[in-house]
Parts: C-alpha cells; structure tokens; sequence
C-alpha cells in the first residue's frame, strides 16, 4: 500500500536525482502545473527517461481535455509509468476517455493490457464535485482518488482555503470529504492533499495523523523533508494493532455472534471490518 506519493517536477533533474533518496513510497513526474509550458517538450522527455526500469514512478499528464494531455502520454506510456496522474477531470467520464486512450497505447508499445493505474484528483473543477458518484465501476485501472483545493479555490474566486489556525474552509473541508465518500463508493483508496507549507513540519504530523483518523490511506507531498512524517503516520501505531488484533481473535472465538462486547463496549461487524483494515495497513510498514 502507499503511503507517500511525492511530486517531482519533471523539468527538474536536481529534484529527479533527489527524489530516488526520498523514501518515498511512490512518485508523482509532473508535467502540469509544475512545469511551465515551454518547459514541456524537455520534461516530457525527462519523464520518459527517468522511469526506465523503475519502480513505482506515476506520471501526472495535463487535463485529459487539452492537447498538452496526448503529447504527455505519447511520449510516457512506451516506458510504462506504474500511472497516470489524471488532474482536473470533469467527472468519471474523462477517467474512462483516459481509460480508453491507454488501452491503445499499452498494445502499441507491447505493455501488458490493463497494467497502467490511474489516479484521479477528482475535485479541482467545481462541476466534478456534482458527479463523484460517477467514479464507481468507472474503469479497472482506478487505483485512488486524492483531491486539490488550489485549482478549486481559483474556479471559486476564493481568497484563501484555509483559516488562520490551518483548517479547511467549509468548501475545501466538503470536497475533501466528498473524496473520501467518494473513493470509499468506488471501492478504491483515498488519499489526501499536499501540506503547502513544508517548514512546518508539527503542522504536518497533525495533518497526517488527521488524514489516517479519517480513512485516508496515504497522503501526497512535494518535498523530500515531508515523507518521513507521512510514512510513519499511515502505519497504525502498535496500541491500535494490538487492539485490532483482539478484536479480530475475539470475532473468530465466537463464530457466528453478530455483537460482542469487549472492555465494557459493544464490538459489531463495524468495528470488525475497521480492524482487518488496521491489520493490513500495518502489515504494510512500521512506525518510527
Ligand atoms: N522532489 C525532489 N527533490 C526536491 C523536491 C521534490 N519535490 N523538493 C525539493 N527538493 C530538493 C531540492 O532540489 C533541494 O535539493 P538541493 O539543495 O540539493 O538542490 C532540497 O530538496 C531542498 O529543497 P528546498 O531548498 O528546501 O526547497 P526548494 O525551495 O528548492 O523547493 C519547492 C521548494 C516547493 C519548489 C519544491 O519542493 C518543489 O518543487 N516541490 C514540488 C512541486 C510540485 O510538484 N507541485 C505540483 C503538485 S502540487
Ligand atoms: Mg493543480
């Protein structure tokens, strides 16, 4: 499971060398909003050389409604990205557009039917936040969704996103949560925003635990100094493993009981399932 996806500007070959030494669990090439328009061409390029042979590296095109996005897969796809980042869709539609045109490209370039995953930030048009519902059963390759709430704030002509104390705006805390709703309806994991500001690192261990209380599974970042923070925050600490743990040998000593009870409070299939996620997301790393 990931836990850390960082952005890497793909014009950037100081940041592609770092980014191999992050830790990271997964990176992020940008070709959007990273890179400057005339920057494309040499990244694209970048991008395409750097995941030779690698692990893990996505790749986030430009929206699927722009010629930008086909010359950014055109020139990705024959080094097989693990996925496409996909901004700014309109709904589920233009996953399933997406879907399609990687289809075409996987038999070009001999890549395995099906094998390229797709993320889509599903909430940086307003109109996308009226048809989240669409994501479910939209396309196999959906791997998760994640959210951004700059694009948004400039689509809604707001000043800030934030308040002084660092917490979402009532529209940007919405469409993070219609995210999460939304990737718990496709069956697919949620993964929350970037932490702009990366010297505030308390802030960030406050925003990623929060991240993890909520039910998402992983987080994105844009700086190195980030992913340690983010990475530890996924893992469950050992308190809640051990606690799921009897919760879990508590349902398998009673085969058959729909509610039990267990230090004085009501355990039902709720609890259950919410500890076999606790056990598989900590089977995926350990805190520091
Ligand atoms: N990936 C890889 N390396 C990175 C990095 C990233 N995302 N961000 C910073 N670094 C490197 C820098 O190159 C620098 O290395 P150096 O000193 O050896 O040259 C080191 O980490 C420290 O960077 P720092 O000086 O603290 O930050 P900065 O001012 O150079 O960069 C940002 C700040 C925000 C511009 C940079 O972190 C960045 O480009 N982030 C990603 C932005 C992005 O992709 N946005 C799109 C999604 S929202
Ligand atoms: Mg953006």
């Amino acid at each position: 499971m990931n836990r850390s996806f960082l952005f890497v500007p793909a014009d950037s070959e100081r940041k592609l060398q770092k980014a191999a030494d992050a830790g990271a669990d997964a990176l992020i090439l940008d070709l959007e909003d990273a890179v400057a328009a005339e920057a494309r061409p040499a990244a694209r390029q970048m991008a395409a050389d750097y995941l030779q042979g690698k692990q893990n590296i996505w790749v986030r095109i430009n929206p699927f409604d722009t010629e930008d996005a086909h010359a950014d897969l055109e020139a990705v796809m024959p080094s097989a990205p693990t996925g496409i980042v996909l901004p700014k869709p309109r709904s589920a539609a233009d996953a399933i557009a997406l879907s399609r045109r990687i289809d075409v490209l996987e038999q070009k370039h001999q890549i395995e039917a099906g094998q390229t995953r797709i993320i889509a930030l599903c909430t940086e048009r307003p109109e996308a936040l009226f048809t989240l519902s669409t994501y479910a059963g939209a396309t196999e390759r959906l791997s998760a969704l994640s959210w951004g709430a700059e694009d948004l704030s400039a689509a809604v002509g707001a000043s800030a996103n934030r308040d002084r104390d660092g917490n979402w705006l009532p529209t940007f805390e919405m469409a993070r949560s219609l995210c999460l709703l939304a990737a718990a309806a496709a069956e697919v994991t949620a993964l929350d925003t970037v932490f702009t500001d990366f010297r505030d690192h308390d802030g960030l261990l406050r925003y990623a635990a929060n991240a993890r209380r909520d039910g998402f599974s992983g987080m994105l970042a844009i700086h190195p100094a980030q992913i340690e923070a983010i990475n530890a925050a996924f893992v469950p600490s050992s308190a809640e493993v051990e606690h799921a743990q009897r919760i879990v040998e508590l349902f398998e000593a009673n085969p058959g009981a729909g509610t039990l009870g267990m230090d004085g409070k009501m355990i039902d299939r709720p609890h259950l399932i919410h500890a076999q996620r606790t056990l598989k997301l900590a089977k995926h790393g350990k805190r520091q």
